[in-house]
C-alpha cells in the first residue's frame, strides 16, 4: 500500500475483488447540461437525451445536471421546446439520480436581475417540475443576490449549494482581491445562509493543479458542508486540478460523458474511474457501463451535433486562458462579435482593453453575464472611442452595473466611468448601495397583463417575465398561434446522412449530376452563389434561348444580366422581416454556420436614416413614426450578443420611417428608422 496524501491505494482485480472505498469521490454528470452548453451551443434536445437516460441513472452519480444555465433560452428560443417540461420528461427515465441546475441567483436563467417575485416564482416552479439540487452563483460573489432565492429552496426542502466564482487577477491564485482568504470569508458566508454543499465555480479552467489543493485544504479546514470542485477543461490543467484536490479531501467533482468532454467542456468520467479503481476513493463506477453509453451517445446522437462543434483548431486547450485569464466562450464570443462588424482586425486591441475595462467595472468575476458585460464594452470601446472620449457607446448593462443593480463589485467602479454612465440614466445618476432586488419593481402582475390569456400556467408567465420577446414568440408557436420557422425543427439522422452525402458529393465536385447530350456553355452563362441551409455552393445558370428580355414601364430593354438589380423604392419602405434570429448562443461559442443577415434595409430619399451599428435584435421602439425627437434621445433599443445598447437619435426632428419591429433581427448598416 502506499500513500498519496488522502489517497491511498490497495492493488485488485477490476471484477473480482474490488473494496468499496471508504470514503468514494461523489461525482455530478455534466453531460446534459453544461456539456452540450460548453461544446455544441446549448442545442441538446431533450429527445436526445432520452436515449441514454435510464443508463445513467444506473451509474451511480452523485447528481446529474439537467438544466439551468443557457438551457432555458436556447431550449425555447431555438429548439421550440418548453424548458419545463424538459425536467418532468426526464424524470420519467431518471428516477434514482437528483437532478441539479445552474441557477444564477437573482439572475435566475437571464442576464439581469429579476424582481423578487419572479425569482420566488420561478424556484418555485423549477422546485415542483422536479428540480432537486440548485447550484447556485452570483456573478460579482455578492450573495445578497443568493437571498430571495435561497429562502424558496429551503422552503422547498431543496438543496441548497453556494457556488464561489472562482476569478483571479494573476497568472495564479492570490493577488490583492482574489487570495485565499477572499475564498475562505465567501465559504463561510455561504456556510452562515445554509448551505448544503459549497462550490468552487472554475468556469474559465483557470484553477491551477497546486492552487485547487492550497484552496480545497484551506476550504475543508474552515467550512463543514462537502465541497464541490467544478473546473472546466479550457486550459487542460483541470485533470491535474481534480487529482490535486482530490489527494486534498474534494468531496465532490465534475465530469462529463467522453463524447461531451474536453475542450471548453469538462474532463470526462472514465479516466478518473480508472485513476481512482482500487483506492479508498474509488467512485464504484462501472466502466463497461460507461462505454455502453459513449457508444450510443456517439452513434445515435453525436451525429446531429458534431456540425455545431467548434473546431477550426486542432488544438483541444485554449492557450488564450493562460495568457488572458478570460473564459474560453466568453472569447469566442467577441471574435464572432468581431467578425459580424467585420472587424477582426481589432482582437488585439480588445485582449489590451479588456484588463483595463474589467478593472474600470470593479475587478469583477468573468462569468455570464458579467464576462458578456465587459467583453461587448470592451468591443465598443475599442470600435467607438476615439483619443478624445472613451466609453462612448455604454450598454445598458454597464449602465446598470454602475448603478449597482447587479450587486458590489470586488473592487469600487472607476469613479469617472461610472458618472458618466449614469449621466441620465433612469432609475437615477446617484448609485444604489443596497440588495439589488430592493430596488426593482414587482413584475409578474405587469407581465400577466401584457402576455394576457397566452400564458396559460405560472409556467408559462414565468417564461415570458424572463424572456419578454422570445418568450412571447415561444407561446405563440406552443399554442398553434403561429407557425414555427423551419430553423426551430429538429434534425434526424436520416437529414444528417442526405447533409453528408451531399457535402461528399459537393467535394467531390459532382453535386450538379450531368445530363446526357449536355449542350455547349454559351456566353450567357453566369456564376450565382447558392445557399441551402447552411450549405454554399457555386453555379452556373445558362440561361435558355439568350439574354432574357426584362420589361420595364413598357420599353423593352435586353438585360445585359439574367437578372436586373430591383428599382430603387422612391421612400423608404419598410424592410422585409429578416430571417430567423442569428444563431447565438452564450456564453458556448457560436454554431460555425451562421444563419444569413438580413439584407440591408432600403436607404431613405430623404431625411437621416439611424443605422444599426452593429448586428442584432431589436427590443423595441421608443418612439412611433409621426414622433419629435431631439438629437441624442434614444430611440431604439438593440440587442447585441444579449447586451441592450439604447441608440440615440443622430439628429432632432420627426420620426418618418420606422423599418423594423420588436424580435426583428437586423445587420450592421440597416437602417432601423429615418428622422425629417
Ligand atoms: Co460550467
Amino acid at each position: 500500500m502506499s500513500d498519496h496524501d488522502q489517497v491511498k491505494m490497495t492493488p485488485m482485480n477490476y471484477d473480482k475483488d474490488r473494496p468499496k472505498a471508504e470514503n468514494p469521490v461523489k461525482i455530478e454528470d455534466l453531460t446534459l447540461r453544461d456539456g452540450h452548453q460548453s461544446l455544441f451551443a446549448t442545442r441538446g434536445r431533450t429527445e436526445d437525451m432520452i436515449p441514454v437516460a435510464e443508463m445513467m441513472d444506473e451509474v451511480g452519480f452523485w447528481a446529474v445536471e439537467t438544466w439551468g444555465g443557457a438551457t432555458f433560452d436556447t431550449m425555447h428560443r431555438f429548439l421550440n421546446e418548453d424548458p419545463w417540461e424538459r425536467i418532468r420528461t426526464l424524470k420519467r427515465y431518471i428516477k434514482k439520480t437528483p437532478f441539479s441546475m445552474l441557477l444564477r441567483a437573482q439572475n435566475l436563467v437571464g442576464y439581469r436581475n429579476y424582481a423578487d417575485d419572479t425569482a420566488r416564482a420561478f424556484v418555485d416552479r423549477a422546485a415542483a417540475n422536479g428540480m432537486d439540487i440548485f447550484r447556485t452563483f452570483d456573478a460579482l460573489n455578492d450573495y445578497r443576490n443568493f437571498e430571495t432565492v435561497v429562502k424558496v429552496i429551503k422552503e422547498c426542502g431543496k438543496h441548497f449549494q453556494g457556488c464561489i466564482c472562482y476569478s483571479m487577477t494573476e497568472p495564479r491564485m492570490g493577488g490583492e482581491v482574489y487570495n485565499i482568504d477572499y475564498y475562505v470569508k465567501k465559504a463561510k458566508d455561504l456556510e452562515a445562509m445554509g448551505a448544503d454543499s459549497i462550490c468552487i465555480k472554475d468556469m474559465a479552467g483557470l484553477i491551477a493543479p497546486y492552487d485547487a489543493y492550497d484552496l480545497v485544504k484551506a476550504l475543508k479546514k474552515a467550512v463543514k458542508p462537502p465541497i464541490h470542485l467544478h473546473s472546466h477543461f479550457t486550459s487542460g490543467m483541470s485533470p491535474m486540478s481534480h487529482l490535486k484536490a482530490i489527494e486534498a479531501g474534494v468531496d465532490i467533482i465534475d465530469t462529463c460523458m467522453t463524447p461531451y468532454a474536453y475542450r471548453t467542456s469538462h474532463a470526462a468520467i472514465e479516466p478518473l474511474v480508472m485513476t481512482l479503481l482500487g483506492t479508498n476513493r474509488d467512485t464504484g463506477f462501472d466502466i463497461r457501463l460507461l462505454a455502453k453509453i459513449n457508444e450510443k451517445l456517439e452513434k445515435e446522437v453525436l451525429p446531429k451535433y458534431k456540425h455545431l462543434l467548434d473546431d477550426s483548431k486542432v488544438s483541444i486547450i485554449d492557450i488564450n486562458v493562460l495568457l488572458h485569464q478570460t473564459p474560453g466562450g466568453m472569447l469566442s464570443n467577441l471574435v464572432n462579435q468581431l467578425r459580424e462588424m467585420d472587424a477582426l482586425d481589432k482582437i488585439g486591441e480588445v485582449y489590451k482593453e479588456l484588463p483595463r475595462v474589467r478593472k474600470e467595472l470593479g475587478q469583477i468575476p468573468l462569468v455570464t453575464p458579467t464576462s458578456q458585460i465587459v467583453g461587448i464594452q470592451t468591443v465598443n470601446n475599442v470600435l467607438f472611442d476615439d483619443e478624445n472620449e472613451r466609453y462612448k457607446m455604454i450598454t445598458g448593462q454597464v449602465k446598470d452595473l454602475c448603478y449597482g443593480l447587479y450587486g458590489k463589485t470586488a473592487v469600487p467602479i472607476d469613479p469617472e466611468v461610472q458618472k458618466k454612465a449614469l449621466k441620465g440614466y433612469e432609475r437615477g445618476e446617484e448609485p444604489i448601495t443596497c440588495r439589488p432586488a430592493e430596488v426593482i419593481e414587482p413584475e409578474l402582475e405587469k407581465a400577466k397583463k401584457e402576455i394576457g390569456d397566452l400564458a396559460v400556467d405560472m409556467d408559462d408567465l414565468v417564461l415570458y417575465a424572463i424572456y419578454p420577446v422570445t418568450g412571447k414568440k415561444f407561446l405563440q408557436w406552443k399554442y398553434g398561434k403561429e407557425e414555427p420557422p423551419a430553423s426551430v425543427r429538429p434534425i434526424t439522422l436520416e437529414d444528417v446522412e442526405k447533409r453528408d452525402a451531399l457535402v461528399k458529393k459537393a467535394l467531390a465536385g459532382e453535386l450538379v449530376e450531368k445530363k446526357k447530350d449536355a449542350p455547349e456553355k454559351s456566353d450567357n452563362a453566369r456564376k450565382f452563389n447558392v445557399f441551402v441551409d447552411n450549405e454554399y455552393f457555386e453555379v452556373n445558370v445558362d440561361p435558355l434561348g439568350g439574354p432574357p428580355v426584362i420589361n420595364i414601364a413598357g420599353a423593352q430593354l435586353a438585360a445585359p444580366m439574367p437578372m436586373a438589380a430591383p428599382a430603387a423604392p422612391v421612400a423608404p419602405a419598410p424592410a422585409p422581416a429578416a430571417p430567423a434570429p442569428a444563431a447565438k448562443p452564450a456564453p458556448a461559442p457560436a454554431p460555425k454556420a451562421a444563419a444569413p443577415k438580413a439584407a440591408p434595409a432600403a436607404a431613405p430619399a430623404g431625411g437621416t436614416p439611424l443605422t444599426a451599428p452593429m448586428p442584432g435584435m431589436i427590443v423595441s421602439y421608443s418612439k412611433n413614426v409621426g414622433d419629435e425627437v431631439s438629437q441624442g434621445e434614444t430611440v431604439v433599443i438593440l440587442e447585441a450578443m444579449k447586451m441592450e445598447n439604447a441608440l440615440p437619435a443622430p439628429k432632432g426632428g420627426k420620426i418618418v420611417a420606422i423599418n423594423f419591429k420588436s424580435g426583428d433581427t437586423v445587420a450592421k448598416g440597416n437602417v432601423l428608422c429615418v428622422i425629417e
